[in-house]
């Protein structure tokens, strides 16, 4: 079975989530023919630097690109032709990819020196993507800049990167730039919706949030997650269908879900010391991992502070949290008081120390126990 990250890459600026700068501009660039020789894709990891760098691929060698009225109406890649399938299977010749990050690119760009002097085997252009473009080494960075001085007419060049700032200046102001944003929660769950859909996958949207809020703003993290969940997964139906629940969720990634997590926040929030403490051993004894637990109780109860001082912020969780569980934050934040404030200062100065403790629960069960005891 192909990886679900590889099956799901976007062919399309369409589907490209979540960068919508980046998409105007690209398909605004296809609509009047001017693309440039050169790119710099910057931003995190698995929010869609290599996908782009192949759509660029695409449009300027689609086909349909002198000859469809529609390639210049969309401003899209066709997907259909021979230079876009070949481009979309990782057939194509002429689109190379070169790994800087493998011997810090010094064998590879000798040989791209080389191979831009050479016009393109079959497409229209010959387009190199340069991947973890900061790993080059300085004398790579002067080879590539000679090319970028005077590239020839059918070659196009285009750096990702996940440290703009370690890419010289000489290089990146011959490029056009773009900087790609870590995606939000909810974006990442729309597109596993789509996908567990597809695959036939029977999992819950608390499940799907806690995926998503794992994977820190990258796609591909999230989907990569959702893979190996289901490879553990016992198959349902006969359709090739599977069953993902929260726990085996929760059990890969030694992170509770947020209704676990809110239950205790409410224990706090409620003083109820002795269903605290009680549960901070059942969270223990399941094997999740503490200091994550303390980080993302440290996180709600943040979340919950700030609605308290300042309701109208709902509007900037409502991209991380769903609907549900965003109102049981409100109703939280409406018991948080200036006590609190000492709760979660105990808190971060006790994931501070749980980290490299021995006995990561105590620092923990100090915290709450310092905080709750006289209330
Ligand atoms: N903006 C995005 N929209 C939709 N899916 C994305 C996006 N970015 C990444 N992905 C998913 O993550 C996978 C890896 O993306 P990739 O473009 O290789 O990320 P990177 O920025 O690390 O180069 C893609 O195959 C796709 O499934
Ligand atoms: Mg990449
Ligand atoms: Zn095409």
């Amino acid at each position: 079975m192909l990886a679900i990250y590889r099956k799901y890459r976007p062919v399309t600026f369409e589907s490209l989530l979540g960068q919508d700068l980046v998409v105007k501009i690209l398909k605004e660039a296809a609509r009047s023919d001017r693309l440039a020789h050169a790119y710099l894709l910057a931003g995190p990891r698995g929010t869609g630097k290599t996908t782009t760098a192949r759509l660029i691929a695409k449009i300027a060698n689609c086909e349909t690109r002198s000859t469809d009225k529609t390639f210049k109406q969309k401003g899209e890649p066709c997907n259909n032709c021979n230079s876009c399938n070949t481009i979309n299977d990782g057939r194509a010749l002429d689109v190379i990819e070169i790994d800087a990050a493998s011997n810090r690119g010094i064998d590879e760009i000798r040989n791209l020196k080389e191979s831009v002097r050479v016009s393109p085997a079959s497409l229209r252009y010959k387009v190199f993507i340069i991947d973890e473009a900061h790993m080059l080494t300085k004398d790579a960075f002067n080879a590539l800049l000679k090319t970028l001085e005077e590239p020839p007419p059918y070659v196009i060049l285009i750096l990702a990167t996940t440290e703009a700032e370690k890419i010289p200046a000489t290089i990146s102001s011959r490029t056009q730039q773009f900087y790609f944003k870590k995606v939000s929660v909810n974006q990442i769950v729309n597109k596993l919706k789509d996908i567990i859909a597809k695959e036939k996958i029977k999992i819950s949207g608390e499940a799907l949030e806690l995926i998503a809020a794992s994977a820190e703003g990258s796609f591909r993290d999230a989907e990569s997650l959702l893979d190996q969940l289901v490879s553990f997964s016992l198959p349902v139906g006969n359709q090739g269908g599977s069953e993902i629940n929260l726990t085996d969720v929760e059990k890969t990634l030694g992170k509770v879900g947020f209704d676990k997590l809110s239950e205790f926040s409410g224990f706090l929030l409620n003083s109820n010391l002795e269903k605290a403490l009680e549960s901070i051993s059942q969270i223990e004894d399941h094997g999740f991992n503490l200091a994550q637990f303390t980080k993302d109780l440290i996180q709600y109860l943040r979340r919950a502070a700030v609605l308290k001082y300042n309701p109208d912020m709902k509007d900037m969780f409502k991209s991380e949290l769903m609907e549900e569980h965003l109102n049981k934050l409100i109703n939280h934040s409406k018991l948080f008081n200036e006590n609190h404030l000492d709760l979660l200062k105990g808190l971060i100065n006790a994931y501070s120390q749980m980290r490299y403790s021995q006995f990561p629960i105590i620092p923990l069960e100090v915290a709450i126990v310092e905080s709750l005891k006289d209330k």
